[in-house]
């Protein structure tokens, strides 16, 4: 049989079909996708974490444990893959709660953020927790000239102090940083438009989660001009829904996407999600 790429409901997602995710050979049509599309999705094929190790590392170096994360989220004997789970084991967490709940791009505080980040659902609600993803390369193509012309060449900062504050401000339940790692979360600048290394596309590269400041403006034009991007960039015909189901697998460019996790109930349902995350360049 061969592979197959579908939009999934209108929108810029492919569902690549026909593709044995653990098969080399399939590799190619499915990186194809990947970069056409900037999120694929698998559906019902579970996948052991070997075999989502593998799959992940053919589209680069695979990101271990950083500063921003604990390290009790990482699986034990594989640490290539971090544990998003409301699951407990005799009474502990298994791994992150209540990870991404907000619009981020995955690492992108660092100097050479995440690449892509691929996961894999072995548990999921009946009901929430979906997962959106905005496309930042239509956005950025649907700009006003004027917006466009005012982006051009700037740069802006992102940090992981800001969003991590705030969580523990509200009370979040996750395992608290050690300070040391506090301490390594720094301030990166990147540009605001960025090039994507493989498909030459440019794309918007800021998200309300962790970045901070536009380089040259002061905080009042700073703050409006990032505020008209992220409305600009979550417009409904730019945002694709995933709702996910048990053996789908995921895969997002975030030189390309921003996304967002949705809340579930977590006193009545389980979610229990394998991520692996793979090195990028530094935007550019
Ligand atoms: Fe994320």
């Amino acid at each position: 049989m061969g592979i197959d790429v579908r939009r999934i409901d209108g929108s810029f997602a492919g569902e690549v079909l026909g593709a044995d995710l653990e098969r080399e050979a399939d590799f190619a049509a499915v990186h194809r996708a990947f970069l056409d599309h900037g999120v694929i999705v698998a559906r019902d094929r579970p996948l052991s974490p070997e075999a989502q190790i593998a799959f992940s590392a053919r589209f680069g170096p695979l990101m271990g444990r950083r500063p921003s994360m604990s390290d009790k989220a990482l699986m034990p004997g594989h640490p290539e893959i971090t544990i998003l789970s409301n699951r407990k084991r005799n009474g502990e967490a298994v791994g992150l709660a209540d990870a991404g709940r907000y619009w981020h791009s995955d690492l992108c505080f660092e100097e050479n953020p995440n690449l892509g980040t691929i996961l894999h659902a072995v548990e999921v609600p009946p009901e929430g927790g979906d997962t959106l993803f905005a496309d930042l390369a239509l956005a950025y193509e649907t700009l006003p000239d004027d917006v466009k012309r005012r982006i051009e060449g700037r740069r802006a900062a992102h940090t992981f102090a800001k969003h991590y504050r705030d969580v523990m401000a509200q009370g979040s339940k996750r395992t608290p940083l050690t300070p040391e790692q506090v301490a390594a979360l720094k301030t990166t600048w990147h540009p605001i438009v960025r090039t994507h290394p493989e498909t030459g596309r440019k794309a918007l590269y800021v998200n309300p989660g962790h970045t901070t400041c536009v380089e040259g403006m002061n905080e009042v034009e700073s703050t409006a001009l990032l505020d008209l991007l992220y409305a600009h960039s979550v417009r409904p015909e730019h945002v694709y829904r995933h709702t996910w189901r048990v053996g789908d697998t995921v895969a997002w460019d975030n030189r390309r996407v921003m996304h967002n996790a949705q809340g579930y109930d977590m006193a009545r349902y389980t979610r229990h999600m394998h991520r692996t995350c793979v090195h990028g360049d530094r935007p550019f």
